[in-house]
């Protein structure tokens, strides 16, 4: 039942887009290693599984993980395939299993259903360092019969997930490996703290290089995953789309300093407490009343506006005065979810050309990547079956935002990235019930 004001606290914790690469980095010591500050995710059940399969002890206990690959050398590589589909980390076990085993075998891959997702740059990027790539109907065969050798990658795109294959790579291959047009997202140089405390040589350059010594040999790590300033920044796009006040504890403001430009922007508020007191990191996000500003928004790779903090902040777009636009840029087809808003009485058009600033590579490429909102909208309930986990989120804020009733169908989806948050919708005040 929406209409009501979201207000109290949210605890967020380790960030859904490190905590599963750190722990296929575990895969390459040769101790156990700790990670702490573990959310309760769908997508930590699923390495885990992947993880136990290849030999590693995995323990969990509240927030925290100890992992112990010591086994790992016996075990069957194509194991993996018993969990093919639901996740997209199997491919980041690439480098690790190949220095480990000699071989890896990716099931097909599952995870969100944005665009088609593909995986070339991960795999032209093995193949530049030694590794040779079978495809069969039910996945990719890779082995490297040289070992894995250092050498120069550019990626025509900064993505994350295939700077994070190098870095795993390239970690313990021979020679140095260079990486231009590397992503550089926080949660990457957590991956690379990560590694280096594991005895890696990463160095990271000014414009998007990064150079990669590799080692002999890695030891497991101790480390305490960084705060999901996804998340968080959800939770403050709640806030401003249900004219609420959320005090987001784990938050912090350097790796959201361009989320808060926008939100301030907006015309939401917000109050970084960076826990000089003693106490915990927090940031309070609140609607201070009156009327949103409409705005242009550029979805980027960091340092820019992340693609992940874009389907929320729509949400609360259609409450702001105006027209505002967001220029879509990471993903060509992430979009989709506005039409779900639409049948909620949003105004959302979306179009196949690039509006705002720049041009980007999905212009005159008949993707519908630009969007344009026209607020403030009254939102009515409505019946949603969500598609993918931001824009699942997003359908919450709405649903939760709108006047009268809403069913939402498929919350599994959500479940994957967002820990406990039916728990932390009950703190928030929020009226639903759980069929
Ligand atoms: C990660 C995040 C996701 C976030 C995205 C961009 C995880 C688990 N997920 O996804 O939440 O939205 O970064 O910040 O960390 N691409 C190719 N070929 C490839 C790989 C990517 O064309 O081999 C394209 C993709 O289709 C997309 C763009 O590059 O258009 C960015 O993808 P990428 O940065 O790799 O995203 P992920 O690592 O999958």
């Amino acid at each position: 039942m929406g209409g009501t004001p979201l207000s109290g606290e949210v605890t967020v914790r380790g960030a859904k887009n490190l905590v599963p690469k750190a722990m296929v980095a575990a895969l390459l010591g040769s101790t156990p290693s700790t990670l702490r500050n573990v959310p309760d995710v769908v997508d930590v059940d699923i390495v885990s599984g992947l993880l136990k399969l290849h030999g590693v002890t995995v323990e969990r206990t509240d927030g925290k993980l100890v992992m112990d690959p010591g086994a790992v050398d016996h075990a069957e590589p194509t194991a993996i395939n018993v969990h093919a589909g639901s996740s997209r980390i199997p491919i980041l076990m690439c480098g690790p299993l190949i220095h480990r085993l000699g071989s890896a075998f990716i099931p097909d891959l599952g995870g969100c259903k944005i665009g088609d997702r593909p995986i070339d740059f991960h795999l032209d990027a093995l193949r530049q360092m030694g590794a040779k790539v079978r495809k069969e109907t039910d996945g990719l065969y890779i082995d490297a019969p040289g070992g894995l050798r250092g050498t120069k990658i550019e990626l025509s795109f900064p993505s994350v997930g295939a700077t994070e294959q190098v870095l795993m790579s390239a970690v313990l291959a021979e020679g140095t490996t260079e990486l231009r047009n590397a992503a550089v997202e926080p949660e990457i140089i957590d991956l690379i703290c990560i590694l280096q405390k594991m005895g890696a040589q990463i160095t990271v350059h000014s414009n998007r290089v990064v150079r990669i010594e590799g080692v002999d040999s890695l030891t497991g790590f101790d480390h305490r995953a960084l705060t999901d300033r996804l998340e968080a920044a959800s939770w403050a796009c709640a806030a401003l789309a249900t004219k609420g006040d959320i005090t987001v504890i784990g938050a912090e403001q350097e790796p959201m300093m361009t989320f808060l430009n926008t939100y301030r922007k907006v015309g939401g508020r917000f109050d970084v407490n960076d826990g000089g007191d003693g106490s915990a990191k927090s940031i309070r996000f609140w609607h201070p009343g009156g009327p949103l500003n409409a705005i242009a928004i550029e979805t980027d790779v960091a340092p820019g506006f992340q693609t992940d903090w874009q389907q929320p902040m729509v949400v609360a777009l259609t409450q702001a005065e105006g027209l505002s636009i967001v220029h879509e840029t990471v993903y060509e087809n992430r979009l989709g979810f506005t039409e779900a808003l639409n049948q909620m009485g949003a105004r959302i058009q979306v179009y196949r050309e690039c509006l705002g600033g720049s041009t980007c590579r999905f212009g005159q490429r008949n993707f519908q990547h630009s969007a344009v909102i026209s607020g403030p909208a009254h939102l009515r309930g409505a019946e949603l079956v969500i598609p993918d986990l931001r824009g699942g989120f997003s359908y919450l804020i709405a649903a939760l935002a709108a006047e009268g009733e809403s069913t939402l169908h498929g919350l599994e989806l959500i479940y994957r990235g967002y820990e406990n948050f039916l728990d932390k919708l009950t703190a928030l005040n929020a009226k639903y019930d759980e069929l």
